[in-house]
């Protein structure tokens, strides 16, 4: 039968992809479904290319972490998503822990990111520039970057990845933007209106989707979420889907978990301007959920035994009925 990356392109979506990372590469049966370019037709890093990997001291460069996943999609003929260039996670220490002028973190931030996107340059089909930058209130986030440069920092980022990286997609990517509040209204005014405003180059907004099996947004809002950056200019892409359920796994919680995974991919087919879907892994024994989340777990499409969740037919059905 038919399988994901396959059925979005058919659906004319440019890939369904997925997460992976290095420490996951060594099982033989994780890695031949994760290399099957019929499911998944796109690769992104979930760790090996932020801050802390790419430049753990001041000025001192290691890309091998990154490339690890980056290469395997190239071997694959996959697409790579690449992310982030900016987050207040994961962050190298040197960065929270050194004193700055403004000139100094702006000639930080600069040299970080033109490195890194120069580094990667004609390889990412996009770049989260920037990840997680708003409170749920839709105010700026108070880290190192904020404090020292203001919002300037944002555009500071987009300029040096857009001369970096002429041809990567530059997104603003983020959690509880999938429906109507503060922080997606904030996306719109503090990020992409503002960029917009001062004439530098933004072309997505990332919906993470990181959902709570029952509580998923529902379809309409995620629809009319997506269309309100469209509005803007804006591609979008589902960056970070999982939907996680209180365990232990239920017909019923199973159930609900296909339906609100359906609800996540039905939105992205209804909108034309969302290119693609991208799960945060796609195997229960490797998701982030449960070292984060006491008690949730099961977020992915396929169980620790490598058969397929319900949800992995309900994104099927989503996929197909375009
Ligand atoms: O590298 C160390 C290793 O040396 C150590 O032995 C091991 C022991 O726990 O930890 C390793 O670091 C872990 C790291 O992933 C690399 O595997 C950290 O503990 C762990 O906290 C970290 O989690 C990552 C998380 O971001 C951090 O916030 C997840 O794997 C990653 O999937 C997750 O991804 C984020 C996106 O980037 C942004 N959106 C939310 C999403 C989920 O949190």
């Amino acid at each position: 039968s038919a399988q994901l990356n396959q059925l979005a392109k058919a659906a004319g979506k440019l890939y369904f992809g997925t997460a992976t990372d290095n420490g996951e590469l060594g099982n033989e049966q994780y890695v031949k479904i994760l290399s099957d370019t019929k499911e998944f037709g796109q690769l992104v890093p979930s760790n090996g290319q932020k801050w802390f990997a790419i430049e753990p001291e001041l000025g001192v460069f290691n890309f091998t972490y990154g490339e690890v996943v980056t290469k395997l999609a190239k071997k694959n003929k996959q697409m790579l998503r690449c992310h982030n260039l900016v987050w207040h996670s994961q962050l190298a220490p040197w960065v929270d822990s050194l004193t700055w002028s403004k000139k100094n973190l702006t000639e930080a931030l600069i040299r970080h990111v033109t490195a890194e996107a120069k580094h990667w340059k004609g390889q990412c089909y996009a770049w989260d520039v920037l990840n997680e930058a708003l409170n749920e209130d839709g105010t700026y986030r108070n880290d190192t970057f904020l404090q020292v440069l203001g919002p300037s920092y944002i555009e500071i980022a987009f300029r040096a990845a857009a001369a970096a990286d002429p041809h990567a997609k530059l997104y603003y990517n983020d959690y509880n933007i999938e429906s109507p509040n503060a922080k997606s209204a904030s996306v719109r005014k503090n990020i992409v209106g503002m960029l917009q405003k001062a004439g530098v180059k933004i072309d997505g907004v990332g919906l993470q989707s990181h959902f709570i099996v029952g509580s998923t947004p529902t379809i309409d809002e995620q629809i009319s979420t997506m269309r309100s950056y469209e509005k803007m200019g804006m591609e979008v892409a589902i960056t970070e889907l999982d939907v996680r359920l209180e365990e232990p796994e239920t017909a019923a919680n199973l159930a609900q978990q296909s339906l609100d995974y359906k609800s996540s991919v039905g939105a992205c087919m209804q909108v034309d301007g969302c290119v693609g879907i991208t799960v945060w892994d796609f195997w229960d024994p490797v998701s982030w959920v449960p070292d984060v989340f006491t008690g949730f777990g099961s977020a992915t499409l396929y169980f620790a035994n490598f058969t397929k969740h319900p949800a992995y037919y309900g994104v099927v059905e989503a996929l197909k009925n375009n």
